[in-house]
């Protein structure tokens, strides 16, 4: 039996082509044609006009936060639920990050405490510098409290939508909420370029400056001329053709990632102990990742009993995030809450959810977490 992967690549047919099509032009690196193409194609399937293709998702919120002018001494507030690189540019930029807990109903950013945490600075007369608000798992945060708080307190807001790319948020995309937002493309994600990333706004300007900032900050002249510190972050043509032709089978592989939620929640339904991550009614998630929670008094075993389970038969799963507050780096920055994000990292599981999975791969995935519960 071959091994089952948690999100693998899915190539779809015209990728090849393209990225033949890039060969045969001899537009290999970086920029070229494709570059441009596909950052129009992603800015219209986003519903933003300006995007700037860029080497990894990191490399977009890096130069968001550049963009926004966060710098040493600032402070930017961040859902503590989350993959590392939501958090790692705020360092980069010698900023502190301040963790916010998820809500419960939807795992993401709590608004509320959102509220809570901005309101107590403004009075404290420390006004962040920015919030980065993530779409967890292909799930929108609950954008609508998110922006009325944030644009009360006149602070820009960064969406982080590395993981949902084909989700919306009443009738919206995901990646169109954020004063800037940013997809990946990397390897695991709905689509590949096998490494890349997008910045997205609605202000021209912003995107002009990340191409000029990730092209090494050259300034108009023949010979080079810097008056900024600049980076190495652009996409390559070659990985944009990918990219491209990814693009057109997007909304087949958001089809197929829910119709893998589905299917599990179907088959594991009448599992005691077995919750899903649940999908807020705001919304419909692309379903990037099928994530579960273990109650082990009820189901009989705890996560990582079915998740070391699961590795015996070849299957891969993961534990969801562990918190931002609760990792040695992070450890020394403030936490609002904490609790829900904490017992979402000891009870949940994210199970194997690409979009070439077939019914009897899913069967096999549930035929071993059920093997694994004695009650
Ligand atoms: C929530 C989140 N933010 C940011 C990133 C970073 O994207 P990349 O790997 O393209 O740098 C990822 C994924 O890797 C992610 O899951």
């Amino acid at each position: 039996m071959t091994r089952l992967y948690l999100s693998p690549p899915h190539m779809g047919s015209e990728e090849q082509v393209l990225l033949n099509e890039a060969f045969h032009s001899n537009w290999i690196a970086p920029l070229g044609p494709h570059v441009d193409a596909f950052e129009s194609e992603v800015a219209a399937a986003v519903g933003v006009p300006h995007a700037a293709a860029l080497s990894s998702g990191t490399a977009a919120l890096h130069l968001a936060l550049r963009i926004l002018g966060v710098s040493r001494g600032d402070e930017v507030v961040a859902s503590t639920l989350t993959f590392s690189a939501t958090v790692n540019p705020i360092v980069y930029q010698g900023a502190s990050p301040v963790f916010v807990d998820a809500s419960p109903e939807t795992w993401n950013i709590d608004p509320e405490l959102l509220a809570e945490e901005l309101t107590e600075r403004a009075r404290r007369g420390k006004r962040p510098k920015a919030v980065i608000a993530v779409d967890l798992y292909g799930q929108c945060a609950d954008w609508t409290p998110i922006l009325e708080t944030c644009a009360r307190f006149e602070i820009p807001v960064i969406e982080d939508a590395a993981e949902s790319l084909g989700s919306t948020y009443r009738g919206a995309s995901a990646g169109s909420f954020g004063t800037m937002s940013i997809l990946s493309f990397n390897g695991n994600k709905i689509i590949t370029t096998s490494g890349g990333g997008m910045l997205l706004s609605h202000k021209k300007d912003w995107i002009d400056q990340a191409r000029f900032l990730s092209t090494q900050a050259r300034d108009p002249a023949p010979h080079y001329e810097h008056s900024h510190i600049g980076f190495n972050y652009r996409m390559s043509n070659l990985l944009a053709a990918v990219g491209r032709g990814q693009l057109r089978v997007l909304p087949e592989r958001v089809r197929a990632r829910r119709a893998n939620n589905a299917r599990y929640r179907r088959a594991l339904a009448g599992t005691r102990g077995i919750k899903f991550m649940p999908e807020a009614a705001y919304g419909a998630s692309n379903c990037w990742l099928t994530c579960i929670t273990i109650d082990p008094d009820l189901f009989g075993a705890n996560s990582e009993d079915v998740r070391l389970h699961l590795q015996s038969v070849d299957i891969e799963s993961r534990p969801v995030w562990k918190p931002m507050h609760m990792q040695p780096v992070f450890a020394a920055f403030p936490v609002r809450g904490g609790s829900v994000a904490a017992k979402l990292f000891e009870r949940g599981l994210c199970l194997p959810s690409g979009s070439s999975m077939s019914e009897e791969d899913l069967e096999r995935v549930v035929t071993a977490i059920k093997r694994v519960g004695g009650k």
